[in-house]
């Protein structure tokens, strides 16, 4: 994903913390991608992409549907604009073209590629059980239902979808052709030409109907965590001589430059899964995670809402397993009598009554409603970013900016996706929800659950496969609070005022 098309002035809306405006990056060098963070914080930040889509990571969804596009078959004589914005060769699509198929209508706004050099023709974004491919394209569409253009959409959770298509060197394409005839007027940064319209289709796989899915970012700054991200199965392909004119022939340095700097290996590298799952729209094989189908969003609902008003002793003993990594349960299953028994040498305190829920929790309850009725709010990480930032700079931090604003999102964000089937519940995020229960309660599933998620880590480790456990693991570790959650002390972050905007 790559989001250059911004004009100067909606940067600046953008990034309105002032270090950030107008910060030049690349792909390396001295402001390549393992910088971006300090002028883009959401960089080092939660759900990013593009991630290494590994067969631990995935989960058989037969609710995914095939994907539908719409008005994608252009005429000539509607042109489009093909440019060179010197991170990427981008042409420009009409609004009328949308995706149909998913909860809201996204309308296209541009397309454009990621791609390696002749010499490691290996530029792909995203990755397959580590296999990279020679290029990637990316068609950005916005969620138009509830934002009027995309400079609207980029920094909502539920802004933007992206098609993803995974190029390979093989067979010559004619669709692509038809802008790649036109590549030599665009070699410098900031040239733009005019070139026909066609069908934007034929650049896609023949099977829409196969495909990965899961929640992430823009691949470049500023990296919102924005982005529903289809990743197709199924490659395309382009001829030896098609891949050596888009690596070869532009520049990312302005004509005027003294000093040409080719344009290639504009891809960023694999980022952290972050406990989520990639679902997938197909069966594949019989191996363990791709048959694994994915709990019913009204299951997880449930499980939320016995976090939030709920009996915690039970979900601490009988329901613990409910908490875990989806996945790990099968894995685990053999040893879940194990797992209870060194877990109720722990419990010590009889079951609590929860007849009435305490009066503090009927905000933060209202907070997750709208989330658990499925209810259409999302995250605005421009104006989330400014307040956090005007935070800091009170208490003289500036520099914690990317861990706090890491910490500040991952949970929402982590909730949101778990009720919508593409992460599992990550300890941030129970915590998260726990600040606001008595505190015996809470802090004895709190153990209950480091303790059982210690215990996974360990078997893990001797067990295959172990990667997302590995992964979850050090996550969990690194988000462990120094203090047990107290009541009428909730973190900074919990108060109301926190997500409106
Ligand atoms: C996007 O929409 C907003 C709100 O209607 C408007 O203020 C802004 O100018 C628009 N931006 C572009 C680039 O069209
Ligand atoms: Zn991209």
């Amino acid at each position: 994903m790559h989001f250059p098309s911004l004009p100067p002035t909606v940067v600046l809306q953008l990034t309105l913390v002032s270090v950030l405006q107008g910060a030049k990056w690349s792909y390396d060098g001295p402001e390549g991608q393992q910088y971006w963070h300090k002028h883009y914080p959401y960089c080092g930040g939660a759900f990013q992409s593009p991630i290494d889509i590994e067969s631990e990571l995935l989960r058989f969804d037969p609710s995914l549907r095939p994907v539908e596009v719409q008005n994608y078959n252009l005429a000539p004589y509607e042109q489009l604009t093909l440019g060179n914005n010197g991170h990427s060769l981008q042409l420009s699509l009409p609004s009328k073209m949308y995706i149909s198929s998913l909860r809201h209508r996204y309308t296209a706004a541009q397309l454009h590629f990621h791609w390696g050099s002749t010499s490691q023709p290996t530029g792909s974004e995203h990755m397959v059980n580590s296999k990279q491919h020679a290029a990637e394209l990316h068609v950005v569409h916005y969620n138009s239902d509830k934002y009027p253009n995309i400079s609207k959409a980029v920094d909502k959770s539920d802004g933007l979808a992206v098609l993803g298509v995974f190029i390979e060197i093989g067979a010559f394409n004619p669709a692509f052709e038809t802008f790649l005839k036109f590549i030599n007027g665009v070699k410098y940064r900031d040239q733009k030409v005019l070139v026909p319209g066609f069908n934007i289709r034929t650049l896609l796989p023949a099977r829409l109907d196969e495909y990965y899915r899961y929640d992430g970012s823009l691949t470049t700054p500023p990296c919102y965590p924005s982005v529903l991200w289809t990743v197709f199965r199924n490659s395309v392909t382009v001829s030896q001589k098609q891949f050596q004119s888009i690596a070869t022939a532009l520049y990312s340095t302005s004509a005027q430059d003294s000093a040409p700097v080719s344009l290639h290996n504009n891809y960023r590298e694999p980022q952290p899964a972050d406990s989520r799952v990639v679902l997938m729209s197909f069966k594949e094989g019989r191996g363990l995670h791709g048959t694994l189908t994915v709990t019913s969003p009204l299951t997880r609902k449930q499980i939320i809402q016995q976090l939030l008003v709920g009996d915690l002793a039970d979900l601490a003993d009988e329901g613990l397993y409910k908490l875990l990594p989806r996945g790990v349960q099968k894995l685990q299953a053999g040893r879940r009598k194990d797992l209870r028994n060194w877990q109720s040498e722990t419990l010590t305190k009889p079951k609590q009554q929860t007849l009435s829920p305490p009066l503090w929790k009927k905000s933060q309850a209202n907070h997750y409603a709208g989330k658990l009725g499925l209810a259409e709010d999302s995250l605005s990480y421009a104006s989330l970013e400014q307040r956090v930032f005007h935070r800091l700079k009170q208490s003289h931090s500036e520099k914690d900016l990317v861990q706090a604003l890491r910490d500040a999102v991952y949970p929402e964000l982590n909730l949101k996706s778990y009720l919508d089937c593409k992460s599992d519940l990550a300890l941030p995020t129970i915590r998260h929800i726990l600040r606001g229960r008595p505190t015996d309660e809470a802090l004895e599933l709190d153990r209950s659950l480091t303790r059982a998620l210690g215990n996974q880590k360990k078997t893990s480790a001797a067990v295959k496969p172990s990667a997302p456990l590995t992964k979850h693991g050090s996550q969990f570790s690194a988000n462990v609070p120094r203090k047990p959650p107290s009541q009428g002390h909730p973190h900074p972050w919990l108060l109301p005022m926190e997500w409106e905007d």
